[in-house]
């Protein structure tokens, strides 16, 4: 490890999933800061012929431009239905593996296409662990635009509370899909994220929530003494 990953551990996080990449492979690319450094260097040893054969499904508008600039190409699910790889950043991860994503705006797309994953690997620093999911950021949950007030109640009745996700210049942030986002507060974190996806799965105004449970195959913590390498345990919820 060289100083520069010593203090940059999304990098470092980044660098270690890169050991399972594979020539020939078929990836599912995540979105946010700690991914962007694992597209870059797999656009690097794609560049360098590390590896070959290589193509990607990417989980955001952002993704896909940043994969394009570096020569990565990129496909569908539509072709590619099956990825061997998928590796993306998380905003909370549980002793579990299971995790809370979407402060990046782009978690319908990547439940979407992590979920064709053979294997899921999550990138992450240390201070994205938590002993109980919502305890340290909000859940973001992807909501139709249409009567998005009326969703918002309902998200308030399973909640400390809610925000509705606007910009800096107050107008509503919009995902790549065109819908609207809402953020979801506990103190002290969600009593059972198992139940509470099933409840928000089954509201019509909701399309999708940051809550990733059992899909994590292998979350890599980048800590201060190294990479720590977390296998999940797929037990039924
Ligand atoms: C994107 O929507 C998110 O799920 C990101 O993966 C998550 O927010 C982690 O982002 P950072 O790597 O930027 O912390």
């Amino acid at each position: 490890m060289d100083m520069t990953d010593t203090i940059n551990p999304k990098r470092t996080a980044a660098q270690a999933a890169m050991s399972y990449v594979r020539s020939g492979m078929v990836l599912g690319l995540g979105t946010g800061s700690t991914t962007q450094y694992f597209v870059d260097l797999l656009g690097t040893a794609l560049q360098n012929g590390q590896f070959t054969d290589i193509c990607g499904v990417p989980t955001s508008q952002a993704t896909a431009h940043q994969a394009s600039m570096l020569g990565i190409p990129l496909v569908s699910l539509s072709t590619h239905p099956s990825l061997d790889l998928a590796v993306d950043g998380a905003d909370e991860v549980d002793p579990n593996c299971n995790l809370i994503k979407g402060l990046g705006k782009a978690l319908l797309r990547e439940k979407m296409v992590e979920l064709h994953a053979k294997q899921f690997v999550v990138i992450v620093d240390a201070s994205k662990l938590v002993v109980q999911l919502g305890e340290k950021c909000p859940l973001p949950v992807e909501i139709v635009p249409f009567e998005y007030a009326a969703t918002l109640r309902f998200l308030q009745q399973h909640c400390e509370r809610v925000e509705f996700w606007t910009q800096a210049d107050g107008t509503p942030a919009v995902t790549d899909n065109g819908n609207y986002l809402a953020k979801m507060y506990w103190q002290g974190g969600i009593d059972n994220p198992h139940k509470l996806a099933r409840t928000l799965t089954a509201f019509p105004g909701v399309v999708e929530h940051g809550l990733f449970l059992q899909m994590a195959d292998v979350v890599l913590v980048a800590t201060s003494q190294g990479v720590q390498t977390i296998q999940a345990n797929r037990s039924p919820a």
